[in-house]
Formats: structure tokens, sequence, C-alpha cells
């Protein structure tokens, strides 16, 4: 199964050996490019400039994955793009690309949901999981806690009511001068800092619910770094930790709450803020205390790629729930509420 990710900013492409099940698809290779430098200028992704560089960039990307895979565009027997949700100019890259490929090979297609290709990207991991489980999605644009049951099928058990966590971490590195996505580069900084040092709001925190807010965030970040003015500079690395304390602690408890109220032991957490190391840290130790096992994908698999793609087609197909089709008229879905996929 070749697999083809154009949702945003970075364009992957994957080859993944699927197997039967209930064998877990193997990846066989995989290439990334990211678009992050072209869009830094900007302050973030220009859709426009995004679909260009996808088009640019996706069918070298595949020749180096079958080089690397020692395969030929022949020996394809599906491919796998991601349908949505994203950006729409970018998605219809990788529809079209893909779509014409399959038409060219006379290979069928399959679109695959972007969130579902984060959820299950844990199980191309050295410690795959097993369903039932609670999934922690939190990316760029998502931040939501999901019961998992098997392949396609998801219940959402809360979701944010505004800013994803991942938005949360680049909005507030952007007011700290930090660039774009700002993620990654806050909580490096983070790690130079005191957490303790400024007492940020944990939205949401006690609802009672197992939903999260973050715009409020921001704000209070805002309002501290102003508040420092000079002193900005030099307490930077405590306002970081701060705020990347305030995140990550919100995520944990909501977290641990869902398995409370699900009576799963099983955590999967995946999405680019799955990288974020306090994080991992924070819920590895919450979870070895309460015999829950958590699973995350490989770090290279955490942000945007095209090996979940893959996998998440060919998991589908596996599963029944799903057929690939010679059929080549597309089209994508920008909004795609996960819960909408049919299960089996
Ligand atoms: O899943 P992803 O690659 O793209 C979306 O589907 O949105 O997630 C990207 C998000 C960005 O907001 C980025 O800042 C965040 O993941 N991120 C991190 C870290 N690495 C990536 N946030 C915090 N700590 C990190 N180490
Ligand atoms: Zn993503």
């Amino acid at each position: 199964m070749l697999g083809i990710e154009s949702s945003c900013d970075e364009t992957g492409v994957a080859l993944v050996d699927a197997g039967a099940a209930p064998t877990v698809p193997r990846l066989l290779a995989h290439a990334l490019h990211s678009q992050v430098q072209m869009h830094q200028a900007y302050g973030g992704v220009v859709p426009e400039l995004a679909s260009r560089d996808h088009i640019r960039r996706v069918l070298p990307l595949t020749h180096e994955v079958l080089q690397q895979a020692g395969r030929q565009l022949a020996d394809v027997d599906a491919v796998a793009f991601t349908r949505g949700p994203g950006l729409a100019g970018a998605l219809l890259v990788g529809a079209g690309v893909a779509c014409a490929l399959g038409a060219a090979l006379e290979r069928p297609v399959l679109g695959v949901h972007h969130l579902e290709g984060h959820l299950l990207s844990p199980f191309l991991s050295a410690d795959p999981p097993q369903f039932p489980f609670v999934a922690l999605l939190v990316s760029g644009g998502h931040t939501q806690l999901m019961r998992v049951d098997g392949v396609g099928r998801y219940q959402l058990l809360g979701e944010t009511i505004d800013d994803a966590a991942g938005e949360a971490f680049d909005k507030s590195a952007k007011l700290l001068g930090l660039g774009y996505p700002g993620g990654p580069a806050l909580s490096r900084l983070a790690q130079q800092g005191d957490a303790a040092a400024f007492a940020l709001p944990r939205p949401l925190l006690h609802s009672g619910d197992l939903d999260f807010s973050f715009a409020g965030l921001k704000t209070a970040v805002l309002t501290q770094a102003r508040k420092l003015g000079d002193q900005l500079d030099a307490r930077k690395a405590d306002l970081a930790a701060a705020t990347e304390a305030a995140i990550v602690e919100v995520l944990l408890k909501k977290s641990l709450a869902a398995l409370k109220a699900t009576g799963l032991r099983r955590l999967v957490v995946a999405g680019g803020v799955g990288a974020n190391r306090r994080l991992r840290a924070q819920l590895d130790a919450a979870c070895v205390q309460r015999g829950v096992r958590v699973h995350y994908p490989e770090l290279a698999l955490c942000t945007d790629n095209g090996a979940m793609i893959a996998l998440a087609g060919a998991m589908r197909i596996q599963a029944g729930v799903e057929q690939a089709r010679a059929e080549y008229a597309f089209d994508v879905k920008p909004r795609w509420p996960l819960e909408e996929l049919q299960g089996a």
C-alpha cells in the first residue's frame, strides 16, 4: 500500500506491506518534506503556497520511497491518500496524484481520514497497542479524547471547545517570539525554565467532563508577557515552562479522567503534541502508578507523515470496513468529523 499525505504543510509518502490480518502492516519506507521553512516567513501556513509545494514534492518523494524499499511502481497494489480533514487545495494534490497513479497502474485507491492515521500510527511502533483503548489525539488542529474499540469504531469522549493543544503551543510560542510552528521551540526553551515561576490558568480542569479549552491560555501568556515588559527576555524560559506545564497538566488530568470513566487500562497518544517530552514523562509516570499501558507512535511518526495514511488504509481493508476501489473520480473533505467514519 502506497500512502500519500498532503493535508497541511507536510508532504509525506510511504510504502507499507499489509499482509493479512491479524498481522500488523509493516513499514517498508517513508519520506517526508516539511514546508515549515517556507511558511515561517509568514508566521503560519499559506494554503496556496502549501498546495503548490505539494505538487512539486509528491512525485520525487514517491520515487524516493520506492527506491528505499527496492520496489517499482508496478509493485504497488493499492494507493491510500488523505481525503480530509485539512486544507482543500492541499488535499486535492494528494487525492489527484493518488487517483492518477491508481488509474495509470490499474490499482484501487482509498481515501483515508487524517486523524484515523494519527490514531492508528502507534501500530507501526515497536510496542503496538491492542484494542480497546483510550486515545488522546493532540495535533495542531485537534484535541480529542476518544474511546477506540477497533478500526473505525471511534467514540468521542471529549474535545476542545476552542483552540487545539498544538495551537496553544504555537500561539504562545509566537507571543514569545519563537517563530512558527513554535511548539517544539517552546518545549526546548521550557527545559531551561522554572514552570512554577508563573501561575497560568488550567481551563476546564475541574469541569467534570472531558472537554478542553485553550483559548484563554494565550491571553494569559500575553498578559504575563506585557507585565514583564523589558524583563521578558530574561524570564522567557520560565514563561515557556509555565505555559507548557499548564497545557500538559490539563491533557494529563483529562486523559486520566477518560481512563477512569471508561474503565480501560490502555492509552494511545497521537498527533504532533504527542512528541512533547514533558507530556510523555508525566503520562508515563501517572500511568505506571495506575497500571495503565501507554503507547506512542515512533517520534518520527508523531507529526504528519505518509506512513500513517498507508497504515490506516491497510488496516481498514484488513478489518473489512472498507475496500480500495478502482474508481478514480475523487473528492476531498476539508471538514470531516472522525465519528462519521464507518466502522466494523
Ligand atoms: O499532528 P501534527 O503534525 O499536525 C496536525 O495534524 O495538526 O501536529 C502539529 C502540532 C503543532 O502545533 C506543533 O507545534 C505541535 O504539534 N508539536 C509540539 C511538539 N512537536 C510538535 N508541541 C509541543 N511539543 C512538541 N515537542
Ligand atoms: Zn496531523
